[in-house]
């Protein structure tokens, strides 16, 4: 078995079109293996978003072929993409995007809903999950009345929910203290340590340096940093 969960051939990512083209990923040759704890750092606009949005099947690279466990998702349609991403991709955004309007456990819950899992049983793993996440009693809480730092383990928690084996987190530490962004990569690196992929896109130095591996994009190009 390939142990490259994430192969990226020669992708690029265009915006626009003519005069306003940007260029916001060049040329980029990229393996990732199972299991491994990536951290993606450069200044702000130079692609590290856009790198996470191909790689979690959010949107298409303009050229180039992307594997993802072997299927080259670069020829899917949206359908295909969506079910590539909820069968094997957690996503975890900086910030959170959590819907308002429902607690903790129906936002964790909901995305389960779509994929065939039984009430009672999508309602047991969501506390579940919760409760990892050290959120046993925020459960009934909506996002209004929760941390930044709450919210963003209530989002961990919800990427969790179809164990994907792939998790990536955009600058998930990008909007809370210190404190709660340590506690953050804390339950993301007890997620590493379970054997799934972890990356993480962040500013933050000392965050970087936790990971095994680090990735640094400057104008659209991914480079290895060495350590
Ligand atoms: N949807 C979009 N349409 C046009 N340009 C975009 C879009 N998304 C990002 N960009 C541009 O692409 C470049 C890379 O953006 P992004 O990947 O968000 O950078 P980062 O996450 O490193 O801050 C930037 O110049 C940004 O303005
Ligand atoms: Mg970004």
């Amino acid at each position: 078995m390939n142990t490259d969960v994430i192969i990226t051939k020669n992708i690029s990512k265009t915006y626009g079109t003519g005069d306003i083209k940007v260029h916001a990923l060049r040329h980029t040759n990229i393996n990732i293996k199972r299991g491994d704890y990536i951290a993606i750092i450069g200044p702000s606009g130079s692609g590290k978003s856009t790198f996470m949005n191909l790689i979690g099947c959010l949107d298409k690279p303009s050229s180039g072929k992307l594997f993802i466990d072997g299927t080259d998702v670069s020829q899917l349609n949206e359908n295909q993409l969506a079910t590539i991403r909820r069968e094997k991709i957690g996503f975890i955004f900086q910030k959170y995007n959590l819907i308002p309007t429902l607690n903790a456990l129906e936002n964790v819950s909901l995305s389960t809903s779509f994929a065939g899992v039984k009430n009672k049983d999508r309602l047991k793993r969501a506390e579940k999950l919760l409760g990892m996440v050290d959120l046993s009693k925020r459960m009934l809480h909506k996002p209004s009345e929760m941390s930044g730092g709450e919210q963003q383990r209530v989002a961990i928690a919800r990427a969790l929910s179809n164990d994907p084996s792939i998790i990536l987190a955009d600058e998930p530490t990008g909007n809370v203290d210190t404190k709660s962004g340590n506690r953050i990569m804390g339950i993301l690196e007890d997620i590493n340590n379970k054997g799934e992929t972890v990356i993480i896109v962040t500013h933050d130095p000392n965050i970087a340096k936790r990971a095994k591996r680090i990735l640094k994009i400057q104008d659209g190009v991914v480079s290895e940093e060495n350590a």
